[in-house]
């Protein structure tokens, strides 16, 4: 029997694999190990969306080198190695087994073939695992809300982002999949859902049969809605130019769907949006939010900015205060632009930002969205919230859960109403987080 630790990073198409990949070695007879010092395994998912995220990962690997186990293995999946290929194992020395994006399901099946002293390497996409098998297996982080994946990949070709390069083009999920999957974890006592893709919004536009558009992000959340026993729906991420009309209006006037909504702007200035190639303006941006806002009361938005992409000016800049200003966020994931291999604007040369400059625009920008998120977070005390308590927080001692608006509520202690939706009287609040105690039933 070995035992095995996997260390994640990324996003949460990457958390739910890495809980498909824990499901899938367990079933094959490996143990979790505590922790990475005391494993025989080692195998990390990694990201490679900043150059920031992959630095962590190489600094980690020597880490395990030094105090792990000796003749411990170590597994590399996931988007850097998609995108780095071979070229991985000279750069460093200290991994055993390299898979891409497409193969990592098949994790033990590669962790059975080594041992021998050969280095494995495969970017391909392997034997196609079964989806629901998967979905069955994975050994998911909270027992009442789940994460669904309904697409992979990505055809948006945005120009700071490697994604599409690491994950492949869009293909879409089959309807009776998804219904599945969320039917057989309803039955296991789940209650909340978060449907996943890089861009939900154009689920539909192709499935692995080659059909296309005949089944599309609306129709998919109207047959979700049908199914019993769900209490909340949310999905991420959605793309501002795909947002569909036809969404929104399932949004109004869905029982189960969140009032909140991740909609990355990345930008607030149309010249930077159309250099990014995100495929709208503003206007049209603030048209979605303006109608959201108007059709679903309280609704909430967050947002992931780039700061500092080639070409932005202080006027761009201060376009996407505006913009920061005007939504006024809930939350907000600001980032320093990250220039990515092979990515469109990694060819451009004119009007790039300095480090210091851009490091200096997101330090701004944060100290102005920390205080947005705070103002609008006390706006909650004194207001009743209803949650689904869904795990315990950090200091395993309290129950927690996300309410409608995407806050995470806490109420402290009350272990045994874990898995119960209740209502929570809001008491105090911090920028991201909300606390308060439960009303009488
Ligand atoms: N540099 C900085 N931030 C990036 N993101 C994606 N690519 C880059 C990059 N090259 C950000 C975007 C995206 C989030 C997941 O990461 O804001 O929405
Ligand atoms: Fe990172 Fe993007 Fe890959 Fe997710 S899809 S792990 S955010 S590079």
């Amino acid at each position: 029997m070995k035992n095995f630790f996997l260390i994640n990073y990324g996003c949460q198409m990457n958390v739910l694999e890495a809980e498909k990949m824990k499901g899938l070695l367990i079933a094959e007879g490996y143990e979790e190990a505590p922790d990475e010092f005391n494993s025989d395994v080692v195998i990390m998912n990694t990201c490679a969306v900043r150059e920031t995220a992959e630095r962590k990962i190489f600094g980690k690997i020597g880490q395990i080198r030094k105090h792990g186990r000796p003749g411990l293995l170590i597994a590399v999946c996931g988007c850097v190695t998609q995108v780095s290929g071979e070229s991985i194992f000279e750069k460093y020395p200290g991994i055993d087994i390299v898979l891409g994006s497409g193969n990592k399901m098949n994790i033990a099946a590669y962790l059975s073939k080594a041992g021998s002293s050969a280095r494995i390497l495969d970017l391909g996409n392997g034997p196609e695992r079964d989806s629901a098998e998967c979905a069955q297996l994975a050994k998911r982080g909270s027992e009442y809300s789940a994460f669904i994946e309904i697409m992979k990949g990505c055809d948006n070709f945005c120009a700071y982002c490697i994604v599409p390069y690491a994950r492949g083009g869009e293909v879409s999920l089959p309807p009776v999949l998804v219904l599945d999957e969320i039917k057989m974890l309803i039955d296991r006592g789940y209650k909340e859902f978060t449907l996943l893709g890089q861009n939900v919004n154009s689920y539909g536009k192709k499935f692995a049969d080659g059909s296309e558009r005949r089944f599309r992000f609306h129709d998919l959340l109207g047959e979700i809605e049908k199914i019993k026993g769900i209490f909340r729906l949310r999905f991420i991420t959605s793309h501002p130019r795909d947002l569909s009309s036809e969404t929104i209006d399932v949004m109004a006037s869905s029982g189960i769907i969140a009032h909140s909504l991740h909609l990355p702007a990345q930008s607030g200035s149309d010249r930077i949006l159309k250099a990014m190639n995100r495929g709208y303006t503003i206007s049209e941006y603030l048209e979605k939010v303006e109608r959201l806002k108007k059709d679903i009361p309280g609704f909430a938005f967050t947002t992931d900015i780039i700061f500092g992409f080639p070409g932005e000016t202080e006027s761009d800049y201060r376009d996407t205060l505006n913009l920061m200003e005007r939504v006024r966020f809930k939350n907000a994931f600001l980032f320093r632009y990250s220039e990515r291999r092979k990515t469109a604007a990694s060819g451009i040369s004119e009007g790039l930002v300095d480090n210091e400059e851009k490091l200096s625009r997101l330090q701004n920008a944060i100290e102005i969205q920390k205080k947005i998120s705070l103002e609008e977070s006390i706006g909650y005390v004194g207001a009743t919230k209803n949650v689904l308590f869904s795990s315990l927080d950090r200091k395993g001692r309290n129950i927690s859960g996300r309410d409608t608006h995407d806050m995470i509520v806490i109420v402290e202690n009350n272990m045994d109403k874990l898995g119960t939706v209740r209502d929570v009287l809001i008491e105090r609040a911090n920028s991201f987080t909300l606390y308060g105690r439960l009303k009488s039933a």
